[in-house]
């Protein structure tokens, strides 16, 4: 069984300790209610490191107060479970309870919990955590457009798991590509001595992207919410036949999508490194797709490498 920490200041004592006998160790952070993608990160962590922590932490920075942080589905001692089913486990689960709970201001602390469950998010700006994380140019575009502070939550978070974990390699998938390419690009820039490893997006048999969101998903909505992975395909395999016209592409997609009942948020075929538009396909590009079916938002993505 996984050692379980939910002090942050014991989590970096263990870190310390592994660090001096040499260790290298690897940190997956999560939103727990894990499923095969989060264990794909842990086996590939398995490649890089010797130690593994994954962090299990619903941040309520990264939501909007209209948002789903108070439905976002939790299963700790099923997570435990599987993490231990993967092959060498793990050797840490950092679980903290609230880690914008300094200890003081109570009064104007931004985070608000009821029972057990945090049900305010984070306010811009406010008494209690104040400083955040902006990767101004990559956060904008995308999923930026729809949820503005999920970005500034999830670079300001990651940041602080960084410092509070002090791992040497770190894993996000690809999945969620933005914000793959937000970490990187916040690495690069702030001088983290941390290696981020993007790993490929993990799907169910039907080829839809695994998601702790989809349990949330009707079985009608799961059935019409293949369309936006056979959509992407068909694109794909159109532009490498030739079709480097992007609003072809995404016409493809968009009427896929929205014949089968899905409400289209965006779908953009952008620069695979700076995530910009591009009007026609000359470099390697990334088809990015956010839908809702029913009240679900599912994300997608598929890379096309031009050749
Ligand atoms: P969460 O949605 O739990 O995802 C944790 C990690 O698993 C992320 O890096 C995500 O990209 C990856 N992941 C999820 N589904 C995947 C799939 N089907 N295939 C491959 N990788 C997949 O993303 C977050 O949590 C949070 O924003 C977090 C980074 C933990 C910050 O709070």
């Amino acid at each position: 069984e996984p050692l379980v920490i939910s002090n942050k200041d014991e989590m970096r004592q263990w870190s310390r300790a592994m660090r001096c006998q040499g260790k290298v160790i690897g940190l997956v952070p999560t939103m727990g209610y894990l499923h095969e993608g989060h264990l794909t990160l842990v086996r590939e962590a398995h490649k890089h490191a010797n130690v593994i922590a994954v962090s299990i932490y619903v941040n309520p920075g990264q939501f909007s107060p209209n948002e789903d942080l108070s439905t976002y589905p939790s299963d700790f001692d099923g997570d435990i479970r599987k993490l231990m089913s993967v092959t060498g486990g793990v050797d840490v689960v950092f679980h903290p309870h609230n880690l914008y709970d300094y200890g003081n201001d109570k009064k104007n602390s931004n985070v608000a919990i009821e029972g057990d469950k945090m049900v305010s998010c984070v306010d811009q700006g406010g008494f209690g955590h104040e400083t955040w994380i902006r990767v101004e140019k990559l956060e904008k575009g995308l999923c930026g457009n729809s949820r503005p502070v999920f970005f500034r939550g999830v670079a300001t978070i990651v940041t602080k798991l960084f410092n509070i974990v002090e791992p040497d390699v770190a894993f996000f998938g690809k999945k969620d590509y933005q914000q793959w390419r937000i970490i990187q690009r916040m690495v690069r820039d702030l001088d983290f001595s941390i290696k981020i490893v993007g790993c490929e997006i993990t799907r169910e048999n039907d080829g839809l992207a695994m998601s702790s969101r989809n349990v949330h998903l009707s079985t009608k909505d799961r059935e019409n919410a293949l369309s936006i992975n056979k959509s992407l395909l068909k694109a794909k395999s159109a532009a490498e036949n030739g079709e480097v016209h992007c609003e072809k592409l995404r016409s493809l997609v968009l009427q896929c999508i929205t014949e089968a009942g899905g409400q289209i948020d965006y779908a953009e075929i952008v620069d695979q490194e700076n995530l910009e538009k591009v009007e026609f396909i000359n470099g390697p590009v990334v088809f990015c797709v956010a839908a809702w079916f029913g009240e679900v938002r599912l994300v997608d993505n598929m890379e096309i490498n031009f050749k």
